[in-house]
């Protein structure tokens, strides 16, 4: 119970890597906030909390406007009474080579991905230092923020600036005695790769893991309630690899 008696707000957790956090972090004795766009999804994930015999509530957010975020970050205070950890997780892709990327595409992606995560960071941030909580913000970036990849620009783009945002928030944060960081995570089998294994290609994503396989959410989840417990106290400002070596060769 390395989260007993903590506040948790995650983003994108109808779905993926958020919905696995969220059933990890209430197994770890968190109340959790589960916020998403996807409604059935978000209610789903609360829903399994519930059974698993944790305590959970869905919000519906959007991450893309900083308005929902900082609704969301009220409620959960309103509803739990204080707000402890902010995963900034929700996310989404798009397949474009750069030459057919158009502004409005890597409008999209970079409000979601990037923007976001900024939301995120402010509206939590923001409340915590009101609040006097030594909390903690978790972002996530992606092995994408360090490896180029040809296809996904706007996916590039917005997490390397994710990479930073945790570095600056961290920085400045740290007066408050909050805490920010990252995990990058390889090649997730989650929704959001399915296009890519409808095209053929999971074997070719298998291989970019050092043991040549995908993870899976759980792996991830397990590393972000660490690193939103007490124990993982000296890592800030990080971005912690979760790739089974993904960006360690080639
Ligand atoms: N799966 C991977 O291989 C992989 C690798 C590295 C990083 N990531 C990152 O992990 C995070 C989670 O992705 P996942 O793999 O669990 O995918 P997923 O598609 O299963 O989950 C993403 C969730 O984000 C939600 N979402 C999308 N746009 C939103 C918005 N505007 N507001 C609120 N919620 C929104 C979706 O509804 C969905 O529930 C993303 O940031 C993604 O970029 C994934």
């Amino acid at each position: 119970m390395r989260l007993a008696n903590k506040v948790a707000i995650v983003t994108g957790g109808a779905s993926g890597i958020g919905r696995a956090t969220a059933l990890k972090m209430a197994r770890e004795g968190a109340q959790v906030v589960v916020a998403d766009l996807n409604e059935a999804g978000g209610n789903e994930t609360a829903a399994l909390v519930q059974a698993a015999g944790g305590t959970a509530i869905f919000a519906r957010t959007n991450v893309a406007e900083y308005v929902e975020v900082a609704a969301t970050v009220e409620l959960a205070v309103q509803h739990f009474g204080s707000l402890d950890v902010m995963f900034n997780n929700a996310g989404i892709g798009l397949f474009k080579p750069l030459l057919e990327h158009e502004p409005e595409d890597f409008d999209r992606v970079v409000k979601v991905n990037q923007y976001g995560v900024y939301y995120g960071i402010l509206a939590a941030g923001r409340k915590m230092r009101d609040l006097q909580t030594h909390g903690v913000i978790i972002n996530t970036a992606s092995v994408f923020a360090l490896l180029a990849s040809p296809g996904v620009v706007s996916y590039h783009a917005a997490k390397a600036a994710v990479k930073m945002l945790t570095q600056v928030a961290a920085l400045e944060l740290a007066p408050f005695g909050i805490r920010v960081v990252a995990v990058a995570p390889g090649t997730v089998d989650t929704p959001i790769i399915q296009g890519y294994k409808d095209a053929g290609f999971d074997k070719v994503m298998a291989r970019r893991q050092m043991r040549g396989q995908l993870l899976n959410a759980e792996q991830i989840a397990n590393v972000v309630a660490f690193l939103a417990s007490d124990e993982a106290d000296a890592i800030n400002g990080s971005t912690v690899m979760v790739d089974d070596g993904y960006a360690g060769f080639k």
